[in-house]
Protein backbone atom coordinates (compact mmCIF):
# COMPACT_ATOMS: atom_id res chain seq x y z
CA UNK A 1 0.00 0.00 0.00
CA UNK A 2 1.22 3.43 -0.88
CA UNK A 3 0.89 7.23 1.26
CA UNK A 4 -2.75 8.44 0.58
CA UNK A 5 -4.46 11.20 1.48
CA UNK A 6 -7.33 9.20 2.16
CA UNK A 7 -9.18 8.66 6.22
CA UNK A 8 -9.76 5.81 6.02
CA UNK A 9 -8.18 2.69 8.09
CA UNK A 10 -5.73 0.39 6.39
CA UNK A 11 -8.34 -2.52 6.49
CA UNK A 12 -11.06 -0.50 5.10
CA UNK A 13 -8.71 0.39 2.25
CA UNK A 14 -7.87 -2.92 1.66
CA UNK A 15 -11.26 -4.20 1.55
CA UNK A 16 -12.25 -0.77 -0.77
CA UNK A 17 -9.48 -1.71 -3.02
CA UNK A 18 -10.20 -5.10 -3.50
CA UNK A 19 -14.00 -4.42 -4.27
CA UNK A 20 -13.23 -1.91 -7.29
CA UNK A 21 -10.27 -4.24 -8.50
CA UNK A 22 -13.34 -6.31 -9.43
CA UNK A 23 -15.09 -3.93 -11.02
CA UNK A 24 -12.01 -2.56 -12.82
CA UNK A 25 -11.86 -5.63 -14.31
CA UNK A 26 -15.17 -6.45 -15.30
CA UNK A 27 -14.68 -3.00 -16.81
CA UNK A 28 -12.11 -3.76 -18.61
CA UNK A 29 -13.38 -6.64 -20.40
CA UNK A 30 -16.38 -4.34 -21.09
CA UNK A 31 -14.34 -1.66 -23.24
CA UNK A 32 -12.87 -4.63 -25.27
CA UNK A 33 -16.42 -5.84 -26.32
CA UNK A 34 -17.64 -2.58 -26.60
CA UNK A 35 -14.50 -1.47 -28.81
CA UNK A 36 -14.67 -5.11 -30.71
CA UNK A 37 -18.68 -4.80 -31.25
CA UNK A 38 -17.48 -0.94 -32.85
CA UNK A 39 -15.06 -2.21 -35.08
CA UNK A 40 -17.33 -5.10 -36.46
CA UNK A 41 -20.37 -4.50 -36.21
CA UNK A 42 -22.43 -4.92 -39.80
CA UNK A 43 -25.73 -5.14 -40.85
CA UNK A 44 -28.46 -2.77 -41.21
CA UNK A 45 -28.49 -1.65 -37.99
CA UNK A 46 -24.82 -0.47 -38.61
CA UNK A 47 -25.83 3.23 -39.03
CA UNK A 48 -26.86 3.08 -35.57
CA UNK A 49 -25.17 0.79 -33.52
CA UNK A 50 -21.58 1.87 -35.02
CA UNK A 51 -21.37 5.46 -33.39
CA UNK A 52 -23.17 3.75 -30.30
CA UNK A 53 -21.07 1.19 -29.20
CA UNK A 54 -18.24 3.68 -30.28
CA UNK A 55 -19.46 6.41 -27.70
CA UNK A 56 -19.81 3.58 -25.00
CA UNK A 57 -16.86 2.25 -25.14
CA UNK A 58 -15.01 5.55 -24.95
CA UNK A 59 -17.92 6.38 -21.78
CA UNK A 60 -16.49 2.79 -20.26
CA UNK A 61 -13.17 3.65 -20.85
CA UNK A 62 -13.54 7.18 -18.72
CA UNK A 63 -15.07 5.22 -16.39
CA UNK A 64 -12.57 2.57 -16.05
CA UNK A 65 -9.67 5.43 -15.68
CA UNK A 66 -12.33 6.99 -12.54
CA UNK A 67 -11.76 3.57 -11.08
CA UNK A 68 -8.37 2.86 -11.35
CA UNK A 69 -8.05 6.42 -9.98
CA UNK A 70 -9.36 5.75 -7.01
CA UNK A 71 -7.71 2.73 -6.68
CA UNK A 72 -4.48 4.91 -6.40
CA UNK A 73 -6.11 7.60 -4.23
CA UNK A 74 -6.78 4.99 -1.77
CA UNK A 75 -3.19 3.75 -1.76
CA UNK A 76 -3.27 0.76 -3.84
CA UNK A 77 -2.08 -0.15 -7.69
CA UNK A 78 -4.36 -0.63 -10.57
CA UNK A 79 -4.10 -3.59 -12.13
CA UNK A 80 -4.47 -4.08 -16.09
CA UNK A 81 -5.66 -7.56 -16.31
CA UNK A 82 -7.36 -8.46 -19.70
CA UNK A 83 -9.90 -11.38 -20.18
CA UNK A 84 -10.05 -12.77 -23.70
CA UNK A 85 -13.16 -11.94 -25.39
CA UNK A 86 -14.52 -14.36 -28.25
CA UNK A 87 -18.79 -13.79 -27.26
CA UNK A 88 -18.91 -10.98 -30.33
CA UNK A 89 -17.20 -13.12 -32.89
CA UNK A 90 -19.29 -13.05 -36.58
CA UNK A 91 -22.82 -12.10 -34.90
CA UNK A 92 -25.39 -9.92 -36.35
CA UNK A 93 -25.94 -7.04 -35.74
CA UNK A 94 -29.16 -7.37 -33.34
CA UNK A 95 -27.20 -10.51 -31.94
CA UNK A 96 -24.03 -8.27 -31.02
CA UNK A 97 -27.00 -5.61 -29.05
CA UNK A 98 -27.57 -8.97 -27.02
CA UNK A 99 -24.32 -9.82 -26.50
CA UNK A 100 -23.34 -6.46 -25.85
CA UNK A 101 -26.19 -5.93 -23.37
CA UNK A 102 -25.58 -8.85 -21.14
CA UNK A 103 -21.83 -7.49 -20.94
CA UNK A 104 -23.34 -4.65 -18.95
CA UNK A 105 -25.59 -6.46 -17.00
CA UNK A 106 -23.06 -8.39 -15.96
CA UNK A 107 -21.11 -4.54 -15.05
CA UNK A 108 -23.94 -3.49 -13.84
CA UNK A 109 -24.25 -6.66 -10.98
CA UNK A 110 -20.08 -6.45 -10.50
CA UNK A 111 -20.60 -2.37 -9.77
CA UNK A 112 -24.08 -3.25 -7.51
CA UNK A 113 -21.90 -6.29 -5.42
CA UNK A 114 -18.86 -3.71 -4.68
CA UNK A 115 -21.57 -1.30 -3.07
CA UNK A 116 -22.90 -4.26 -0.73
CA UNK A 117 -21.96 -2.82 2.60
CA UNK A 118 -19.71 -0.05 1.64
CA UNK A 119 -18.09 2.05 4.46
CA UNK A 120 -16.99 4.55 2.34
CA UNK A 121 -19.19 7.08 1.60
CA UNK A 122 -17.26 8.94 -1.28
CA UNK A 123 -16.46 5.65 -3.09
CA UNK A 124 -19.95 4.55 -2.94
CA UNK A 125 -20.52 8.05 -4.66
CA UNK A 126 -18.42 7.05 -7.59
CA UNK A 127 -20.22 3.60 -7.70
CA UNK A 128 -23.66 4.77 -7.83
CA UNK A 129 -23.02 7.16 -10.12
CA UNK A 130 -21.88 4.37 -12.47
CA UNK A 131 -24.67 2.04 -11.82
CA UNK A 132 -27.26 4.85 -13.07
CA UNK A 133 -25.48 5.61 -15.82
CA UNK A 134 -24.75 2.03 -16.84
CA UNK A 135 -28.55 1.28 -16.50
CA UNK A 136 -29.35 4.26 -19.10
CA UNK A 137 -26.61 2.77 -21.49
CA UNK A 138 -28.17 -0.65 -21.12
CA UNK A 139 -31.31 0.87 -21.94
CA UNK A 140 -30.60 2.54 -24.91
CA UNK A 141 -28.69 -0.27 -26.19
CA UNK A 142 -31.93 -2.89 -25.53
CA UNK A 143 -34.01 0.01 -27.63
CA UNK A 144 -31.91 0.24 -30.22
CA UNK A 145 -32.95 -3.48 -31.27
CA UNK A 146 -36.69 -2.96 -30.41
CA UNK A 147 -39.66 -3.13 -32.68
FE1 LIG B 1 -14.12 4.60 -34.01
Amino acid sequence: MFATPSSLLLEQRKDIISRLDDVLRCGLALQLLLYFAHWNVKGMGFPVLHPLFGDLADKIAAYNDRIAERIVILGGEAQVEVESLNQGKALGDRALVKVVSTGVKDYLDELREARKGMEDADTDQVLMDGVLEWEKYGWQLLASIEE
